[in-house]
């Protein structure tokens, strides 16, 4: 029996890369470790949206280095988006990686290290398909151990942003089949699994025999166990007055949406090449918190992007002020190599790019907490995951769930009640998570107020 070790960088795409890479690898007879000390099989599953997850790479390829020095025999895989975007180049950058995995090649982990094993030579296996293979996607136990879990659905993107490298490092869209994400989320609810995740880059242009609506209303209405359906990420332009309405119709279905604006600019919008205005997207809310006032809103924000002037920035202030996200996830622009905005001469000075990064995080940081204080009192529905980080390490009673609008929870309660729903009493706000009390265990899933 032979070991693997996989770090994971970045998104759920990845994350599930690295899934799926484990049930390849079992199936050869590979065991899953924590300690990339104990393994035979080291693979880092890489990330570059920004500069700084690509450095994060090369700083943890370079912990490698004494390791390969001391047992050759191990096997190091850069696998991941920096290993489709780099490829071969790699391998003279580290004389002692061995292998180069990129994005479409994950489904081939197995056999291209069985290569490896026999042959002992370097390989570099990167480069697009249009088309998925029969059986790319499989899952493992791991991804049924928990209440819930990401389920791909789609792969690529065709939106090309200025800004962004994901369509060069994970190629054209492509959508998996309606037959096999329904055995997928089948086999998780039969694990145990009450909550899924619909994943990918661009959720809304799934295309396959169904529509993405109708994808999800056949998980929700097929599907008993699956308490709570979920997705991410979605593109403003693309949100439909079905897919509107379907959070309406469909219990299941979650109040809670993670839609990026980007910027509160529609000059730096259309830089950007988003494809909207910012007063589209301020109707689109209005709408969205007009059915559903207690939805819970996230995005993402860059600022510092080429030619973005300060009453740019202040505009996005403004948005955030408007709108009141519950959270964001903000970042200062970085330039990627092959990107359209690449090209673009007109940058904001590093200083100035921080400084708008630091005024924006701090507000939000202040209308996060608003928006959770508000929350202390209400009665909610919590989907309960397990104990909670403090009683993992005690051995306490405290239970972590969460709310529709995925704010975490922590209460004290039975462990018989994992993968339930049950009624909770918010009884205070923390900086990033709830606390309560249990209200009632026997309460249904209603669209809930937190
Ligand atoms: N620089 C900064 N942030 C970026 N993102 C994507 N590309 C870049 C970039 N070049 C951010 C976007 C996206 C999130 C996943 O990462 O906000 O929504
Ligand atoms: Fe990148 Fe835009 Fe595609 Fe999102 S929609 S992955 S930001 S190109």
């Amino acid at each position: 029996m032979r070991h693997v070790f996989i770090d994971t960088f970045g998104c759920q795409m990845n994350e599930d890369d690295s899934m799926r890479m484990f049930a390849f690898l079992e199936e050869a007879d590979y065991q899953r470790t924590n300690s990339a000390e104990a393994a035979d099989l080291i693979i880092l599953n890489t990330c570059s949206i920004r500069d700084k997850a690509e450095h994060k790479v090369y700083s943890a390829l370079g912990r490698f280095k004494e390791l390969k020095a001391e047992r050759p025999e191990v096997i190091l895989v850069v696998s991941g988006c920096v290993a489709e975007q780099v490829g071969k180049t790699l391998l003279s950058r580290a004389h002692y990686l061995d292998m180069v995995i990129g994005t479409h090649n994950v489904h081939k982990i197995a056999e291209l290290v069985a290569d490896f094993e026999a042959k002992r030579a370097r390989s570099v296996s990167t480069g697009f398909r249009e088309t998925l293979d029969p059986g790319e996607y499989r899952i493992n136990d791991i991804k049924g151990e928990g209440v819930k879990s990401f389920v791909t659905i789609m792969r690529g993107c065709n939106n090309f942003c200025s800004y962004c490298i994901v369509p060069y490092v994970r190629g054209r869209e492509v959508s998996r089949p309606v037959a096999e994400i329904m055995a997928e989320v089948r086999e998780l609810a039969t694990m145990g699994v009450r909550e899924v995740t619909l994943v990918g880059q661009n959720v809304n242009s799934y295309d396959a025999e169904l529509s993405f609506p109708e994808l999800i209303r056949k998980i929700s209405n097929e599907i008993d166990e699956i308490l709570r359906i979920r997705f991410v990420t979605s593109h403003p332009k693309d949100i439909s007055e079905e897919l509107i309405n379907l959070f309406g119709e469909l219990p299941k279905l979650v109040n809670s949406l993670h839609l990026p604006v980007q910027s509160g600019s529609s000059s730096v919008l259309e830089g950007m090449g988003r494809g909207y205005s910012v007063d589209e997207y301020r109707v689109k809310l209005k709408r969205l918190k007009g059915l559903y006032p207690d939805m819970a809103i996230t995005s993402d924000i860059i600022v510092g992007f080429p030619g973005e002037r300060e009453e740019d920035f202040l505009a996005t202030m403004k948005l955030i002020e408007d709108i009141r996200f519950d959270l964001i996830f903000s970042f200062r622009y970085s330039p990627r190599p092959g990107t359209k905005a690449a090209d673009f001469t007109d940058e904001v000075e590093e200083l100035e790019g921080k400084r708008r990064l630091d005024i924006l995080q701090s507000r939000q940081k202040e209308i996060t907490a608003e928006k959770l204080n508000a929350l202390v009192g209400l009665v909610t529905d919590v989907l309960v995951e397990g104990p909670s980080r403090a009683s993992a390490e005690t051995n306490g009673s405290e239970l972590q769930g969460r709310t529709p609008c995925n704010r975490v929870v922590n209460f004290v309660g039975e462990r018989s009640i994992v993968g339930s729903v049950v009624k909770v009493k918010v009884t205070e706000a923390c900086t990033n998570s709830l606390k309560g009390a249990l209200a009632d265990t026997t309460g249904r899933e209603e669209k809930g107020a937190a």
